[in-house]
């Protein structure tokens, strides 16, 4: 039987029963955007992370651009962050009308380097036209970005800080002996509920956590055209809403979130376990960092041998993301070129995500494991320098 890297249906089979009853009531009343179901799921969203404000959007995408502009980012800005991640949080600068910057991450944590940041922004003389206005880290596959100190340099130089919290849904940092959601760190957070994520509806979905309530003004009246009532527009917004099926899907998977969470959390600790020797490279987990596990990568030379190895024995498996964004044609304009992020590009063409979801067992994981190290054993050859600058030139982007 196929191992799946995300187990959509096993899911919805734990939900399928509170979901149908509501579904029922949402086409009795037949209030299908936004609405009590909408507003309830952006409470209960809001105190399970620790926000004064959740306010739902229709994407990720859509999070994070509305975040961006309600911060005041637009054109002459530059907006700073990392190429290893998802197109999507620099198209999200790009259509505020920023410049989007890059600086690498840290090897370790494949976050946001605060060494490099810093770097960045101390080296670069900046004129208040065309300045750095935000920085936009991403918490990658889970993993907690280095907050508090990415927190202190935004100060220093008086940048807004928005989270790409995308992947890391009920991830955590500990901050003056308390656990903190990331998310909440920032002037505003933006969550995906793309559905594979670790909270995913059944189609598209997006919210941005906030503690700032002229952030959320802004946001609330911005996702919805601009409006402060029904026909009054103060500006030309966007529809940005969420649904209120999603809405209902969502509910019933935020119930379960932290026990699935807890979950990752068990099977990506037997995974390291097994892994305890220096075959592979682990993401670092830090001691004041609690990953939500949205994807349990592992890094080797011999990637593209274990992959096929996993594939062969009906293992799905990922690459997140073969290609970083600076090399992307898409980003031909910001002038980048290969060997401008080194961490960046080594991590694009050693990482593997492997299987990792709430539905998976102890065993799984083991069979996992002894593959991943037949494969490292095997006689079939690193892939070649050559080889790789071949695959990013062609390879296609896998969306997670
Ligand atoms: C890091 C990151 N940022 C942004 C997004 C965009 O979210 P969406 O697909 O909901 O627009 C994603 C989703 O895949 C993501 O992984």
């Amino acid at each position: 039987m196929q191992m799946k890297l995300v187990d959509l249906a096993a899911q919805n089979a734990e939900i399928r029963e509170a979901v149908e009853t509501e579904m029922a009531v949402v086409h009795r009343e037949t209030a299908y955007v936004g609405g009590a179901r909408v507003e309830a799921f952006e409470q209960e969203f809001a105190r399970f992370l620790g926000a004064r404000h959740v306010l739902t959007v229709s994407s990720g995408t859509d999070a994070l651009r509305l975040a961006l502009l309600a911060a005041g980012v637009g054109p002459d800005d530059e907006v700073i962050t990392v190429p290893m991640t998802f197109i999507a949080t620099v198209e999200a600068i790009v259509q505020t009308g920023a410049r989007p910057v890059f600086v690498d991450v840290d090897p370790a944590t494949c976050n946001m380097s605060p060494a490099a940041l810093l770097k960045y922004l101390e080296r670069k003389r900046f004129n208040s036209l065309n300045g750095p206005r935000a920085i936009l880290p991403v918490h990658l596959y889970g993993m907690p970005a280095p907050m508090p100190e990415l927190i202190a340099i935004a100060k220093r130089f008086k940048l807004a800080v928005i989270e790409d919290a995308c992947q890391a849904h009920g991830a955590r940092v500990k901050i003056g002996g308390r656990w903190v959601a990331t998310g909440t760190m920032g002037d505003a957070g933006c969550f995906s509920f793309y559905p594979g994520k670790n909270l995913g509806a059944w189609g598209e979905g997006g919210a941005i956590a906030t503690d700032n309530e002229d952030l959320a003004r802004r946001i609330r009246s911005m996702r919805d055209h601009g409006r402060i009532s029904h026909y009054l527009h103060e500006e030309y917004g966007y529809n940005a809403r969420l649904d209120a099926l999603q809405a209902v899907v969502l509910r019933a998977k935020l119930v379960q979130l932290e026990r699935w969470n807890q979950k990752r959390r068990e099977l990506a600790a037997a995974y390291r376990e097994l892994f305890a020797s220096d075959e592979v490279r682990l993401q670092h987990e830090p001691a004041d960092a609690s990953s939500c596990w949205h994807l349990f990568t592992i890094r080797s030379r011999r990637r593209d041998a274990i992959r096929n190895a996993l594939l062969m024995n009906k293992i799905e498996c990922g690459i997140h993301y073969p290609v970083p964004l600076h090399l992307q044609p898409a980003c031909h304009a910001l002038a980048y070129r290969s060997g401008d992020f080194p961490v960046s590009e080594q991590i694009a063409d050693t990482v593997l995500s492997l299987p990792l979801h709430p539905h998976l067992s102890n065993l799984d994981i083991v069979r996992v494991a002894e593959l991943v190290r037949e494969a490292l054993h095997s006689s079939v050859p690193p892939v070649s320098i050559e080889d790789r600058e071949k695959r990013r030139a062609t390879e296609m982007e896998v969306h997670g």
